[in-house]
């Protein structure tokens, strides 16, 4: 998943694109490069490396025009590299092209093109939409014809924009978001509103095989055949103050202290949608719950307190799971898809899969005007705001304080979510005062080889969601591990190099976490405890305040957080964006 922008307006385009590279720099962050047009001419700089870096050693700023593209890159096909780095081009300089997504057809379309004198210079998938291009607009010298042509060549995944000589820059997408936003004389098309949200709080968004051609201040729609259409203008819900760090070093850090605020504004629903929502879920004969990564812990927890507290029974399945394990789902089936960014692209997949078998869609989103949101019947936003972070964090809480919020509606309020939330605030407040001695921990374990978490029950997922925090930022091998099941094997990992955390607040796992603690400290591993009541038995402590039963995984997974964070700061990793990954994972 790469961050692609175009821009063509009255202002000099090379900085304002240099500034929306940075705002969608979390989608991908592998090689930077811009392509800009002025009298005619394009000319092009891009390098290996974060935008800032390489902005300082190729000044892009100084590129003169104001018309360009530009693309920042998380590797697929072709190393990291000057020459993979986007934007590319045919065998001559007159049509530049970024890509985000992946052409499944690559090394037949290059055999095709290279047999027709076609000679490439990158490893990539995306040069043959360049070649494609070029060759279909040495045609007919159409660039509407060009692209459908091109479009009609290539299966996989796309959102592509391509830049002509002429000043013309057009772009079409499928099943990778694409979006343009209309600004004084001219627009922007960009794969994420940050691309363009300081300019504009309207968005038009592309479905899929749409086709936009935009000429100065002229936008042109068109489908896959060429014919004419229109797409609504959407208002854009955020607003850009919700992107600045502020006072914090790293967009991860002040997520984290965002959740107080969060988990308000992620349960605080439209009744009726959210009566709609469950009235879905009661007139389903099966339930399936399906995520990725975080947001699959979240599917987790959902299950569980569903049937614990609602005594629903729901299936949840990891997405890229979803289609090897296509249980009896038909017409009254519904899968609820969790995603914070709601571009999954394992996500979207195992939806269309459900759709195809007859099944309704509900989806909890970050992003209302995500494509999930969109290809849903019915979906609920937890409206926390961009989360820049990777690492996601106030998502995490935010889809289980809207999942809590559903819990309540369905079994008319048996966890009393409603109070129990403001005791929630709190809890995590006082929690986030405790950074520094959380700090101190992560001095402690800096240079753990191995952390596992521990947990039963519903704390199960969130020793899940811990590890992956930690594996995430602090890149520490760190396993999720239901403490219950220890003694039928991950106890041979453990020695006395070992870390081990428990998460043991007092419910009716506590006693028996106690008896697993006492098991590893045989074994001589450092044990945290993570709990409302203090033991003997942990040789670093990480107290949480109590509150009610059923609230604990919102609370006890921000010390994980925290932990993280700090480990990451301690091991000189960049918590905002960790190597090899990316935001929104929008390729399968
Ligand atoms: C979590 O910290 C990761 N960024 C990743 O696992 C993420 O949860 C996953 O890619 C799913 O993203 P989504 O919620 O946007 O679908």
């Amino acid at each position: 998943m790469c961050s692609i922008i175009g821009y063509t307006g009255s202002l000099n385009v090379a900085p304002v694109l240099v500034e929306s590279l940075k705002r969608m720099e979390y989608r991908g962050y592998d090689s930077v490069g811009i392509a800009t047009i002025n009298d005619g001419r394009i000319s092009t700089r891009k390098g290996v490396g974060r935008v800032a870096t390489v902005d300082k050693s190729l000044n892009f700023i100084t590129m003169a025009g104001q018309i360009g593209i530009g693309h920042t890159r998380w590797a697929t096909h072709g190393g990291v590299s000057d020459k993979n780095a986007h934007p590319h081009y045919g065998c001559t300089d007159d049509i530049a092209v970024v890509h985000n997504g992946i052409v499944e057809n690559y090394m037949e379309l290059k055999e095709e093109l290279v047999q027709l004198g076609h000679k490439f210079k990158s490893d990539t998938d995306s040069e043959v939409i360049a070649h494609l291009i070029e060759r279909y607009f040495a045609e007919q010298k159409d660039v509407t014809q060009a692209i459908i042509k091109t479009c009609k060549k290539l299966t996989g995944t796309y959102a592509f924009v391509a830049a002509f000589e002429d000043g013309t820059i057009c772009g079409s997408r499928y099943d990778e978001p694409l979006i343009i936003g209309p600004v004084e004389n001219g627009f922007f098309i960009s794969s994420d509103i940050l691309g363009f949200l300081p300019y504009t709080d309207k968005a038009i968004f592309l479905d899929n095989k749409d086709i936009a051609v935009i000429e100065g201040p002229s936008l042109k729609l068109y489908d896959s055949d060429g014919n004419p259409l229109s797409r609504p203008i959407t208002q854009v819900a955020w607003e850009l103050a919700a992107i600045d760090k502020g006072k914090f070093t790293h967009h991860t850090l002040k997520e984290i202290y965002e959740q107080p605020h969060t988990i308000i504004t992620a349960a605080t629903q439209d009744r009726e949608k959210i009566n709609n929502f469950c009235q879905i879920l009661l007139n389903s004969k099966t339930i399936y719950v399906t995520g990725s990564g975080t947001s699959y812990h979240s599917a987790l927890i959902a299950k569980h307190i569903f049937a614990r507290f609602a005594k629903i029974r729901a299936e949840s399945i990891m997405s890229s799971e979803f289609q090897y394990a296509l249980d009896p789902i038909d017409s009254s089936s519904v899968l609820v898809a969790i995603s914070q960014s709601g571009e999954t692209a394992d996500v979207l997949q195992s939806v269309k899969t459900a759709k195809l078998m007859g099944a309704k869609i509900l989806s909890i989103v970050n992003i209302p005007t995500s494509s999930l949101a969109r290809i849903s019947d019915s979906f609920l936003s937890i409206d926390c705001g961009p989360e820049i972070g990777v690492a996601a964090t106030k998502s995490f809480t935010g889809q289980l304080s809207l999942l809590y919020t559903v819990l309540d509606t369905l079994c008319y309020g048996c966890v009393e979510y409603k109070a129990g939330k403001l005791e929630l605030v709190d809890a995590i407040k006082e929690v986030l005062a405790s950074e520094t001695e959380i700090g101190q921990v992560a001095d402690r374990i800096r240079e753990a080889r191995d952390i596992y978490i521990m947990g039963r029950s519903i704390h199960y997922p969130v020793a899940l969601e811990g590890a992956l925090k930690i594996k995430e930022l602090a890149y520490i091998h760190a396993e999720g591990i239901a403490a219950g099941e220890l003694k039928h094997g991950p106890l041979a990992l453990i020695d006395k190099n070992s870390v081990v955390v428990i998460i043991n607040p007092r419910d009716t796992t506590f006693d028996d976490n106690l008896a697993s603690a006492h098991e590893i400290k045989a074994r001589g591993a450092i044990i945290i405890g993570v709990s409302d009541e203090p033991n003997d038995v942990y040789d670093i402590f990480i107290r949480i305040p109590s509150v009610r039963v059923p609230f604990y995984p919102l609370l006890e997974v921000v010390p994980f957080q925290i932990l993280a964070y700090h480990l990451a700061l301690r091991r000189n990793a960049d918590p905002d964006y960790p190597r090899n990954l990316a935001k929104s994972v929008t390729v399968k």
